[in-house]
């Protein structure tokens, strides 16, 4: 979605007026005006200049004390926002210089016709969304997408979500702070979610706001969405209010998709477990399909069910099936064997049963790594996160030619 905010700065109720309506004629501004002078702006001011996209302020570069506040105003200059001045027209170049040394990223005449104007902010608005986009964007490198599914429900699929997001992202480093891969974990059970407790992270309106509204979802719109944990593991919850599940369109989850393999090196899905008409896109992209699953005989046939119904639509798609509660047995019992039988695959993930660890992590709202980091749980899922990464190696971004 093209919407950028913008902010305006000017003491001059003529400025605040003529420009503020070129402003709000922009297709997807939202303009806000703060009545002061650039030297009159506190602290507040300042920070809150840089969570906009676009600052413009009036200006006199022969005043000291502006020039001074625009040091402060670009020193505090949020990543990714643009600082651009508005002064007289006829300033020399010297002046102008002054502006750009002092962080200024433009100088804008004043006044000019509204066209140009436009024109000049627009121009900037696209350099920040491509710079945007160059930043979060692995260079052409395309991410892997690993969507967890569930054979019935509560056996720990968005434990397994989580706790493998977190473990992908293969910390090194001394005390294991670095993370060498870049990783999002993504709620897509949009209705009962629950990936944002398990990392205490507040519920978020995306999801809700693209199932409500119909547009696709880009680089832009899924940075603004998404929450980062201390970690480094990106997350995008489910919201909090009820979204009816077929309200998301099939294109806009293709849409998201592909945006985030762009921008992340390893993509895990909590799928829902209804199979809504949208799965089918996540499937076209995945790169692993892990079903979770236990020994019971329902989970068993639930996930000879699962199996069936995605091969039919994706037949190379790689499945695996995730034991969980149980510790690799040294021996295959009779019951396994059926098991593996009537499914036709092997056994190759387990996940000891652990109430305690994944208790701790659940109260806790962190992985299991944080909380328990030597617990059955948390060697199990290291184990799993291991055999994926091997799997799936990380795509490198294509050397650029300069
Ligand atoms: N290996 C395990 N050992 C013990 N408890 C577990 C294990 N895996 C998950 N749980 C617990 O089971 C409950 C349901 O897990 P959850 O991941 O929410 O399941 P699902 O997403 O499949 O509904 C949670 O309380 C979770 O902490
Ligand atoms: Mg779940």
């Amino acid at each position: 979605m093209n919407n950028s905010s913008i902010l305006l700065i000017s003491s001059d109720d003529k400025i605040v007026t003529s420009v503020g309506d070129v402003l709000d004629g922009i297709e997807g501004a939202r303009v806000s005006r703060e009545d002061s002078s650039v030297s009159q702006l506190n602290g507040a001011a300042v920070e809150m200049a840089a969570s906009h996209d676009i600052v413009i302020f009036a200006t006199d570069p022969s005043n000291a004390a502006d020039l001074t506040a625009i040091e402060v105003l670009t020193d505090n200059r949020g990543e990714n926002t643009v600082y651009l001045a508005l002064t007289d027209g006829d300033l020399p170049l010297s002046k102008a210089r002054a502006l750009t040394r002092a962080g200024v990223d433009d100088v804008l005449p004043y006044p000019t016709s509204d066209d140009e104007m436009v024109e000049q902010i627009n121009q900037w608005i696209a350099k920040r969304r491509a710079v945007i986009e160059e930043k979060f964007t692995g260079g052409g490198a395309v991410g892997k997408l690993i969507a967890v599914q569930q054979a019935r429900g509560g056996i720990g699929s968005t434990t397994v979500a989580v706790n493998l997001a977190d473990q992908l992202l293969d910390r090194k480093g001394r005390f294991k702070k670095e993370a060498t891969n870049k990783v999002a974990v993504v709620d897509l059970d949009i209705q009962f979610g629950t990936v944002g407790d398990f990392l205490d992270v507040e519920e978020q309106e995306g999801l809700l706001q693209l199932a409500a509204e119909n547009f696709l979802p880009d680089v832009h719109w899924v940075e603004q969405s998404l929450v980062r944990l201390p970690s480094g593991l990106a997350v995008l919850a489910a919201p909090q209010r009820f979204a009816p599940l077929e309200s998301l369109q099939p294109e806009q989850v293709e849409a998201l998709i592909n945006v985030l393999k762009s921008m992340f090196d390893y993509v895990v899905v909590d799928l829902p477990r209804a199979l809504v008409g949208w799965i089918e896109p996540v499937l076209a992209e995945t790169d692993k399909l892990y079903i979770v699953m236990d020994m019971t005989v329902p989970a068993v046939r639930a996930s000879r069910r699962l199996m069936d119904f995605v091969r039919a639509d994706n037949a190379q798609l790689p499945i695996d099936l995730v034991v969980n509660h149980e510790k690799k047995p040294m021996m295959l019992r009779d019951h396994h064997r059926e098991a593996a039988k009537a499914l036709d695959m092997t056994f190759n993930h387990w996940i000891g049963d652990d109430p305690k660890a994944a208790r701790e992590a659940v109260d806790f709202g962190k992985p299991v790594s944080e909380v328990s980091g030597r617990s059955e749980l948390a060697k199990s899922i290291a184990a799993l996160a291991k055999s994926t990464l091997a799997e799936l190696p990380k795509d490198q971004p294509a050397v650029r030619v300069q």
